[in-house]
């Protein structure tokens, strides 16, 4: 069984002086979702995510040893400007991961990120960015430790974005991607994200998710609350359970191609999320009005043309809205119709399943 031992990291071979490196990591959108942790980021419950495409982060982490190594020192930029506030986040992931990663202190870093989805679309970053600040630093772990393989790399990246982000650790490789350990899968962990294991059915191929946003502000309830609130919750355990039944019936059903099965668990997964939000205490209601009308529309447009068109939902108000790619054509007619009139400024975005984060430089 994995243990965290597994990602302390024995002597260093090799040694470097600087460098940079820049790699890209997406988002993720859960289908069977996480909600409630316990200590260290395990999760209450297993979860399955559809890794994106285009929605990603892309960071250049450039080093240099520096002189001390009695504190963690590091420059902080978003889109090339000084972000001072989010550098706390990223102070505490450093003290979180130090023992995996004995070489933080050594070095001086300029972290320097950007996304591809606008800052106030209400898309958390935290996946995305977490996940490539992992690959980055895996990326010089690698250097000092070249022998390292990929499947160490790619469970030690994911190891450390859950440390950064839970749902982070899902976005490092693979279209589809389990964290959590689950009775179907041997290979599941509840300390790192594992690649669906099965051939997945050639109906998600290229499945598509248009993220309509209806509203892009602040979220107002932070995962991290809506995660704590599942400790006191009156429906805790019913939910941890159903999520191990969903993510096997899911499992079938990425195998099998059956798409009417594939939106009953889709969204009956999505609303009991907003169910969990809505019946702890404090509750919150995080859909919009205009989330509603959107899901009305959807369902009354699959019931009309038998297209199998569902949704899903972060913990906020944007709707996910996921089909097959040889529908596409009819199911943008009916967004670009009925849904852009219920988004904030009429904006979505195109994405479609993605394979996880990339590499694309390394100085
Ligand atoms: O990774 P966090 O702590 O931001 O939690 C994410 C929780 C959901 O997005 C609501 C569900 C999920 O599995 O991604």
């Amino acid at each position: 069984m994995a243990s965290v031992l597994n990602f302390i990291p024995a002597d260093y071979k090799q040694s470097i002086n600087n460098g940079s490196i820049t790699v890209s990591a997406p988002s993720n959108i859960a289908l069977v979702k996480y909600w409630g942790k316990k200590e260290h980021q395990i999760p209450a419950n297993p979860s399955l995510s559809f890794t994106l495409n285009h929605c990603k982060t892309i960071t250049t982490l450039a080093f240099s040893k520096k002189d001390n190594a009695d504190e963690f020192s590091f420059d902080l930029l978003f889109e090339g400007k000084p972000k001072e506030d989010f550098k706390p986040k990223i102070q505490k992931f450093f003290q979180r991961i130090e023992v995996y990663m004995p070489f933080l202190k050594t070095f001086h870093f300029t972290i320097d990120t950007q996304n591809t989805f606008p800052h106030s679309s209400g898309i958390a970053s935290s996946a995305s960015g977490m996940a490539a600040l992992a690959v980055a630093l895996m990326q010089i772990e690698r250097q000092l430790n070249p022998e390292m393989d990929d499947k160490h790399f790619n469970q030690k990246a994911s190891f450390l974005a859950r440390l950064g982000s839970g749902s982070a650790c899902r976005s490092i490789k693979g279209s589809a991607v389990i964290w959590g350990k689950h009775a179907d899968f041997s290979e599941s962990s509840d300390l790192y994200g594992v690649e669906f294991p099965f051939p997945i059915h050639e109906h998600f191929k290229n499945y598509q998710d248009t993220i309509l946003l209806v509203d892009k502000g602040k979220k107002e309830v932070s995962s991290s609350v809506g995660h704590d609130l599942m400790h006191v919750h009156p429906f805790a355990e019913q939910r941890f359970s159903q999520a191990h039944h969903n993510l096997h019936h899911l499992s079938t059903v990425m195998q099998n191609g059956n798409l009417s099965d594939f939106v009953n668990i889709v969204e009956s997964e999505a609303l009991t999320l907003h169910a969990m939000m809505m019946t702890s205490m404090p509750y919150f209601v995080l859909m919009k009005p205009n989330t509603l009308e959107i899901i009305n529309h959807i369902w009354k447009f699959r019931r009309d043309t038998g297209i199998p068109v569902c949704f899903t939902l972060d913990a906020g108000a944007n709707v996910h809205v996921l089909y097959p790619e040889n529908v596409s054509v009819e199911v943008l007619n009916f967004i670009k119709k009925d849904l852009v009139g219920y988004c904030e400024n009429g904006q979505y975005i195109c994405d479609l399943i993605g394979q996880g984060s990339k590499l694309i430089m390394n100085n």
